[in-house]
């Protein structure tokens, strides 16, 4: 538990003291101290201020703050400056910067702007994590390491050239292997040496499509390209990791993230990090179903440990295209959104507005006016009294499901590379609209990795299972084998870690586990649709329900049919089927039904299952949570309607923590309001 050194939810944020005068920092305190702000994560960009150049290291304001900040009972989350590098480094080794997707070699500016095989940025960047380390080992303030800021952007210079060959050496053993691996033979791309392999980028292989998305002539390049980057950012976490471990072992390391970043495979990320840490930024329009879903990834990245909340905005942003005020009482509702889901700490990004460049406009606890009479500092005060008052009773407490869809970066990488069957196709996007069925439904869910465990789930959904990593085959076949059941959609089982398709049928080394062969996959213009028309008696469904964008036809290998394609020439044929497998079942999903089928059908499912719903019933918009400690159950149910809704609590009966109150039965939950109800036993 990281929480051990302050037993209670963290509450806090990014400060930058070092862009203020020191008069200012005094203020600072007074307000943190209303505010109940008791951490500070410092030092995020401070990288120039704390190294003038290339021999000379300065810690005077941090010294300073540190012990100030210790001495008003504020703990520090200290960053290590590394995610934007100073101006003399650029200037003096060009290596340090990257070379952007159209091969342009970068000038100084931006941030989160050093190549990752640089080793002037490996350097510079261990030695400023040693020193600080080194430095504030034995301050009693400091709580745990921020390594870097958002990793993030892949860079394609001739350092990282090397490095990717080396990596595939290393991958591959040999070029022979190679050219098997991405099927070279095709368009003549056979390699005689390693280095004439480049990176694939606009200058090779790549070119941003006019959908966005990044389109490639060779799958098997690009995605390892993916591979090499998000490896090539980790190894320089590592190694900076390594470095503070040095000094301080038992002090914990998080860097941030940000929940379904397509950069980076956070599931091999959350293996070296201590705790999961990340920041939400939801707009206004946001479902809170896909912001649900964002919390339960990152829950699931270590095995369903609490993760922080490191960043999310008192009240606006200023990178969207329309930055809206969180209304009054949202801000409280999405800080205990993410408590629900598993976090032990509420922290914002920032805790004082800077003056100057892109985020001033960027909400804060400590607005321009510079005083606490503001409508956000009063929501964050009251807030900060109710952390206070929750003390350390749900510390380290976990969420607990029966449900788990699975979510794999290689996976999404690979579908969206994927020249054909549609463009239409966005795997997060169809992930969640299982989520949010069971979402809307009070069902919890698990979103783990395709390595994870699967033997405590009663239901494990993998959406889009295009790639089918090496063993995972097998782990299902024995998951269903044992009783469990399997859903899995059209377009799965194609292809194999390199995105070379298993041959003798789709869905290639699922075939056996579903019982069904898709001869061929029809991809839909956006004005066309068909119909699932249910054909086995289904107690709960409807008749027929509209389905689109992907239709695979499929023929039924000892699975049996339950619902089938409405229209079209493949009229009649299987649209969802179901196939006993030792002592569970695996369905296929043929194509991507309207929402209406997913909520009649997963909740029927479930219950068939027995897994219980969180609450018997409630109206949309009211989201439930359950985490559990040392045998005691936290119920958190908020509801995101402005206006009050009626839930239903069945026979369940507890006290809220928040208010004291009693509640069971039918009850009343006025707009924008939660309860943390601690059920009786
Ligand atoms: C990110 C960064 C912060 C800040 C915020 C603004 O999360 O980590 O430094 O730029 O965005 O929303
Ligand atoms: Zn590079």
């Amino acid at each position: 538990m990281i929480n051990a050194q302050k037993p209670k939810i963290w509450y806090g944020g990014d400060y930058n003291p070092d862009q203020w005068e020191k008069p200012v920092w005094d203020e600072d305190l007074r307000m943190f101290k209303l505010a109940g702000i008791d951490v500070a994560t410092l030092n995020v960009f401070a990288w120039a201020n704390n190294q003038p150049d290339e021999d000379t290291y300065e810690f005077g304001w941090l010294d300073e703050m540190m012990d100030k900040l210790h001495a008003d009972g504020v703990g520090v989350c200290l960053a290590t400056s590394t995610a934007a590098h100073p101006a003399w480094m650029a200037k003096k080794y060009p290596d340090v910067l990257r070379v952007d997707f159209e091969g342009r070699k970068r000038k100084f500016g931006g941030r989160h702007n050093s190549c990752p095989n640089s080793p002037t940025y490996r350097k510079y960047s261990v030695r400023m994590a040693e020193k600080l380390a080194e430095r504030y080992k034995d301050h009693p303030a400091l709580l745990i390491w921020h390594i870097s800021n958002e990793y993030g952007g892949y860079c394609y210079c001739d350092n990282c050239a090397e490095a990717f060959r080396a990596w595939l050496q290393k991958r591959y053993g040999s070029i022979a292997a190679v050219n098997k691996a991405w099927n070279a033979s095709f368009w003549g791309h056979t390699f005689y040496d390693w280095d004439e392999i480049v990176p694939p980028n606009v200058l090779s292989e790549e070119w941003r499509s006019w959908n966005g998305r990044t389109a490639t002539n060779f799958q098997g390049i690009s995605l390892d390209y993916c591979r090499f980057q998000s490896d090539s950012l980790l190894e320089a976490y590592k190694l900076e990791y390594d470095a503070v471990k040095k000094f301080t072992p038992n002090i914990p390391v998080t860097t941030n993230l940000m929940g379904a970043f397509k950069e980076l495979d956070y599931h091999k990320w959350a293996k070296h990090m201590d705790v999961v840490s990340w920041d939400n930024y939801p707009s206004l329009d946001t479902p809170y179903s896909y912001t649900a879903m964002m919390h339960d990834l990152m829950r699931g990245l270590k095995e369903g440990q609490p993760f922080m909340l490191m960043e999310q905005t008192p009240s606006q942003q200023n990178w969207q295209p329309y930055n809206s005020l969180k209304r009054p009482g949202v801000m409280r509702l999405w800080s205990y959104q993410a408590v629900a889901r598993g976090a032990d700490t509420v922290m914002f990004f920032q805790l004082r507005r800077s003056i100057g460049a892109c985020e001033k406009y960027h909400g804060a606890v400590i607005e321009h006016v510079g005083n606490e009479n503001t409508r956000v500092f009063r929501e964050c005060a009251e807030l900060g009294s109710e952390l206070f008052k929750l003390g350390d009773s749900l510390l380290d407490s976990r969420v607990q499901a029966k449900v788990a869809i699975l979510f794999d970066w290689d996976n999404w990488w690979a579908v969206e590379l994927s020249s054909g069957p549609t463009i239409a196709l966005k795997y997060v996007e169809e992930l969640h609209k299982y989520y949010d069925a069971l979402y809307q439904a009070n069902i919890a869910v698990d979103v783990i990795g395709v390595d994870a465990d699967f033997s405590g789930y009663d239901l494990v959904i993998a959406p889009v299972m295009y790639m089918v990593k090496s063993g995972v085959a097998k782990k299902l076949e024995e998951y269903v084998q044992a009783g469990g059941s399997f859903i899995t959609t059209y377009f799965s089982g194609i292809v194999n870690e390199n995105d070379i398709v298993t041959l003798g049928g789709y869905p290639g080394e699922l075939r056996k586990l579903l019982g069904i062969w898709s001869e061929e996959i029809d991809a839909l213009l956006p004005s066309q649709s068909n119909r699932m028309i249910v054909t086995a008696s289904s107690e709960g469904l409807k008749e027929s329900y509209g389905c689109g964008m992907l239709c695979d036809l499929i023929h039924p290998e000892g699975s049996s049919v339950v619902a089938e394609y409405g229209e079209d020439f493949y009229k009649g044929m299987p649209a969802l089927t179901v196939n006993k497998f030792g002592a569970g079942e695996a369905w296929y999903v043929a194509t991507s039904p309207e929402a209406a089928f997913l909520q009649d059908w997963l909740p029927k499912l479930c219950a068939e299952r027995g897994i219980e719903p969180l609450v018997a019933s409630s109206p949309v918009g009211i989201e439930t949570s359950l985490r559990e400690k040392d045998g005691a159950k936290y119920l958190f149910v908020l509801n995101h309607n402005a206006e009050a809704s009626r839930v239903s609590l069945g026979l369940q009966a507890g006290t809220d923590l928040l208010t004291d109150k009693r509640l069971t039965g039918d009850v009343e939950l006025a707009g924008r309001d939660l309860w943390i109800i601690k059920l009786d036993a």
